[in-house]
């Protein structure tokens, strides 16, 4: 197999050092690394390299959307965004909720060898919130994760046995909380903002609900739970509750609702319609803080493709979700890292190094030492360019970023020592 060296990187955005990698894996990193045996030679430039990125959720539409995105436009949508291995959720048509359909989706993602493509399985059959799938049989197919996302599991009876299931095969649990009684006909946060437009109001409470509940039950039943799309302040106060008391409870957040608040709304521009919806100033502020101090884990996109003919709509109209994977990495740099926040080894924790450690991936978010898997990520911090929806590799176009400047740009990503991404030479 031939040898690749990248020359003048910063890992972790630290001191330079040249990275020799061979067989997939990481030889030998530092600065005296002779390079003038390699294959082929990557300049660096002084960039930052950073272990491949993870999402732990993404909707990549294949089966029955392939429309909007297919497995193959999504991995090349994440190996652009920086990322090596993603979380694709169960709500496709069919629903994931049998270990064929988890193996499918999985095969698909290692034929087409962008990305690792995980399978989430869904927790209720067909997403009806009626009858728990086979999770000990889907576990044993590639699904580490379990979720309903896009519907909350609201019925407290199946909750708790989706717990105690998760518990005995040891698989994670991700809640979308929302109480769908609290959110009927809503299409915006429930606030100022949504009174001014006349948009039916999604509360708070909504989601803080069902977080309160599940925490609960998880202190009681034991299972491994997962808050997806953590969205408001008093989520963050729950969370901060539940880890106090050592409970097993994790959390996400997604960039849009880390730089964007419901403000965007007064535009009427379906693309910022996202469940949950954009939020208040204050909450923006409180997801911030939860993410600096560890009380929220991880960063994923939730990254939602939908077609313009369900976008460019009424705002009621407008399908819910916003594209996500190549954008992720710069507004993490702008909000933590440009603001003087948070450094690079931060970023490395909560795109990578957490989302693995919780999925218990063994191969992505690893230090980048010799003898490690050559699953990487070059960032160059200040490469201005400005969000256009025809060029990017999603299949969608439904970005709420249009026209927005960022600095930081993915120059290569790399699987296993296979370049499955790289930036054109300007
Ligand atoms: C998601 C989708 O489109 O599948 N939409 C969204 O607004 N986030 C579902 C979800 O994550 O809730
Ligand atoms: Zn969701």
């Amino acid at each position: 197999m031939s040898v690749i060296a990248l020359t003048n990187v910063r890992p972790y955005g630290e001191s330079t050092v040249n990275v020799l990698i061979k067989d997939g894996q990481i030889a030998s990193v530092g600065e005296d690394v002779d390079t003038s045996k390699a294959d082929e030679v990557l300049d660096g430039q002084g960039w930052v390299l950073l272990p491949g990125l993870v999402d732990m959720h993404v909707h990549l539409r294949e089966p029955g959307r392939e429309d909007t995105e297919t497995i193959a436009t999504g991995s090349d949508a994440a190996a652009k965004g920086g990322f090596t291995a993603v979380f694709t959720m169960a709500n496709t048509r069919p629903v994931i909720d049998q270990p064929f359909l988890a193996e499918a989706v999985w095969n698909k993602g290692q034929s087409y060898g962008k990305c690792d493509v995980y399978p989430v399985g869904s927790i209720t059959q067909g997403l009806e919130g009626k009858q728990l799938t086979e999770m000990g049989l889907m576990s044993k197919s590639h699904v580490r994760m379990f979720s309903d996302d896009g519907k909350c599991v609201n019925d407290p009876q199946i909750m708790r046995r989706a717990i105690e299931y998760a518990k005995a095969y040891d698989v994670l649990l991700a809640q979308h909380a929302e109480d769908h009684r609290l959110t009927e006909d809503a299409s915006a946060h429930e606030g100022p903002m949504a009174a001014k437009l006349g948009l039916r109001g999604w509360p708070r409470v909504a989601e803080e609900s069902i977080v309160a509940r599940d925490m609960i039950m998880s202190r009681d039943y034991g299972g491994r739970l997962h808050v997806c799309h953590a969205s408001t302040e008093g989520t963050v106060q729950l969370l901060r509750l539940a880890k106090q008391h050592s409970s097993k409870i994790t959390a996400e957040v997604t960039p849009h609702h880390l730089l964007l608040t419901d403000e965007k709304l007064e535009t009427f521009n379906g693309n910022f319609r996202v469940n949950p919806p954009l939020r208040e100033h204050r909450d923006t502020i409180a997801l911030r803080d939860a993410l600096l101090n560890g009380i929220i884990d991880v960063v994923a996109t939730d990254h939602a493709p939908h077609g313009s003919e369900e976008k460019c709509v009424e705002f009621e109209h407008a399908k819910p979700g916003m594209l996500g994977l190549e954008t992720s990495l710069a507004i993490i740099a702008r909000v933590f890292v440009e603001a003087g926040l948070a450094d690079w080894r931060f970023v490395a924790k909560v795109m990578s190094e957490r989302p693995a450690e919780i999925l218990r991936l063994e191969d992505q978010g690893r230090p980048i030492t010799a003898g490690e898997p050559a699953n990487l990520t070059l960032v160059d911090p200040n490469s201005p360019w400005t969000v256009e929806p025809e060029e990017l590799a999603s299949k969608a176009s439904n970005t709420p970023y249009e026209g927005m400047q960022f600095n930081a740009q993915v120059k290569m990503t790399m699987l296993r020592g296979a370049i499955t991404y790289q930036a054109d030479n300007e």
